[in-house]
């Protein structure tokens, strides 16, 4: 065990290593709450969506690899793809299929589905969360056809990186206590280079919340939470891209033919 969630953290009672999936059966009733511990995930989604592409033929499929609760279901509507999502958490995957995503129980590094299905492979917020990250992206490139694209976004290994993912923004509430194990964060030049070797051209940006968006929505939500605790109104914090990826960055490729 190599550090545990913060007693008394609002993952419930359980105290749990750093990175453990049943954090996020704890957490289950989280996922759709636009304020809640994955608010983030919620405003990260639509930035992810914004580089998929609308889909070029009938019946185009995209696979969500750790699609979590199908957060990024809203966000391809109109786009014209059937949405497959791939998470070994069960309970996430009961609110997935409620949102309209087919779901497959399973890991990332071993995906139960042939090569050269997907028109698209999405990996939001997976690839710091798997420790044998490098397979997860074979995977992800083996699942698109030639052509296809790879759409994904994490944090990055490196000092700044640990320092504003889990020592500042762990104590904001947009981030669950205990969810990372910054051990496991991911190089970007090394992701890049993987995925060349499995025949993707990465590109890469760094992105971040809007400083004033986000410090809006956390006023919002404090006075929410003062005042019987309503859902903030206004609109989510933008995504937007950051010259650096020092810590947050997306990437996009497309699969050779
Ligand atoms: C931070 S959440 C992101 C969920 C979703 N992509 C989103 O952005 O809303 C990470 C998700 O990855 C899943 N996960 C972690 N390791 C995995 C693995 N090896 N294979 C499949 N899913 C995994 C977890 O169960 C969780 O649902």
């Amino acid at each position: 065990m190599r550090d545990v969630a913060a007693a008394g953290a609002p993952t419930g009672p359980r105290v749990l290593p750093r990175n453990d999936p049943r954090q996020y059966d704890d957490l289950a009733g989280e996922w759709w709450r636009p304020d809640g511990a994955f608010a983030m995930l919620h405003w990260l989604a639509e930035a992810r969506a914004a580089l998929v592409p609308p889909a070029t033929r009938p019946d185009a499929l995209l696979v969500d690899l750790g699609c979590g609760a199908g957060l990024l279901a809203p966000h391809l509507a109109g786009k014209g793809y059937r949405h497959v999502g791939v998470d070994l958490t069960r309970s996430a995957l009961v609110q997935a299929a409620e949102h309209g995503v087919r779901v497959v129980q399973g890991d990332a590094t071993a995906v139960p589905l042939p090569d050269g299905c997907a028109d698209v492979v999405s990996a939001g917020e997976l690839l710091e969360h798997v420790p044998a990250w490098p397979r997860a992206v074979a995977e992800a490139c083996r699942l698109l056809r030639p052509g296809g694209v790879l759409v994904l976004d994490t944090l990055n290994d490196t000092a700044v990186a640990r320092l504003v993912a889990v020592r500042i923004a762990e104590r904001l509430p947009t981030v669950p206590r205990g969810i990372h194990d910054p051990q496991l964060f991911v190089d970007a030049r090394a992701l890049v280079a993987e995925c060349a070797r499995h025949g993707v051209d990465l590109s890469l940006r760094g992105i971040r919340p809007q400083v004033g968006g986000m410090i809006a929505w956390l006023l919002r939500r404090a006075r929410a939470r003062r005042t019987a605790g309503a859902s903030p109104a206004g609109r989510a914090p933008r995504i937007v891209p950051t010259r650096s990826t020092a810590v947050l960055y997306q990437g996009r490729g497309i699969r050779k033919g």
